[in-house]
């Protein structure tokens, strides 16, 4: 299991600062809508400047006509600075296999991961969109995602047994709203901690606000990495 920390600060010197403390550590940093729409590019130099063996992941959930997301995703695979970055899956199969195609014979091309159903959904508001319970169509999702050729999916712990179990042990599972040693879960819904992530299989946990609101974002990192 791999530990994936949110940047999601309030400016860059701050995103920055927090990285310079954890620049040790074996952690994959997730840029999302925040630090990117603000910093863009520079940004994610500025943390591979900062340790280049940092991995980045750039959560800019893309949901478009297929083309567009494509243009978008040959852009993000150009940089040659991201590791990892994430479409909706809600976008199809026609949408996800057109991003896969237009990347494939890029160099170092990213992992790309498609978003099921956001954690801050509960089973009622998630109903009321998609008019089917969050377990079912987040596994709907996670097939439609994986015969389109995506690593992975993002999901939250509590479908990720089962994502697997309906593709393949080696489809990707990254789930957010984590809360590594139950803390305060702020608008998450369907929050896990370390040892339910873990015996759910999940391939990557993305923790923000336990690591960055907390005082000591160092010794939290250090100790979810001596329990993962
Ligand atoms: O602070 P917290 O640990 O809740 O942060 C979770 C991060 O994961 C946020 O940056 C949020 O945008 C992101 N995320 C999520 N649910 C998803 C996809 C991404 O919470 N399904």
């Amino acid at each position: 299991m791999k530990l994936c920390i949110s940047l999601d600060l309030p400016t860059a010197k701050e995103n920055l600062e927090l990285v310079k403390k954890i620049k040790n550590f074996d952690v994959w940093l997730k840029v999302g809508f925040r630090s990117y729409i603000r910093d863009g590019k520079k940004f994610l130099e500025d943390l591979k400047a900062i340790n280049p063996d940092f991995k980045i992941f750039l959560d800019l959930k893309l949901y478009d006509i297929p083309n567009t997301m494509a243009d978008a995703a040959e852009e993000i695979a150009k940089f040659g600075l991201v590791d990892m970055f994430n479409v909706h899956a809600s976008s199809g199969v026609n949408a996800m296999t057109t991003v896969m195609n237009r990347i494939k014979d890029i160099p170092n091309k990213p992992l790309v991961l498609a978003v099921t159903a956001l954690t801050s959904f509960d089973n009622d508001s998630f109903k009321e969109i998609y008019n089917q319970d969050i377990a079912s169509k987040a596994t709907q999702f996670a097939k439609d995602t994986f015969i389109s050729k995506i690593d992975g999916v993002v999901c939250s712990a509590y479908e990720s047994l089962d994502i697997k179990n309906n593709t393949s042990e080696n489809f990707i599972t990254l789930c957010p709203g984590i809360r590594p040693f139950g803390e305060d879960s702020g608008d998450q819904k369907r929050v896990a901690d370390l040892q339910f992530s873990k015996e759910n299989k999940v391939d990557f946990i993305v923790v923000g606000r336990p690591v960055y609101k907390s005082d000591k974002p160092r010794e939290v990192v250090e100790k979810i990495l001596a329990n993962i």
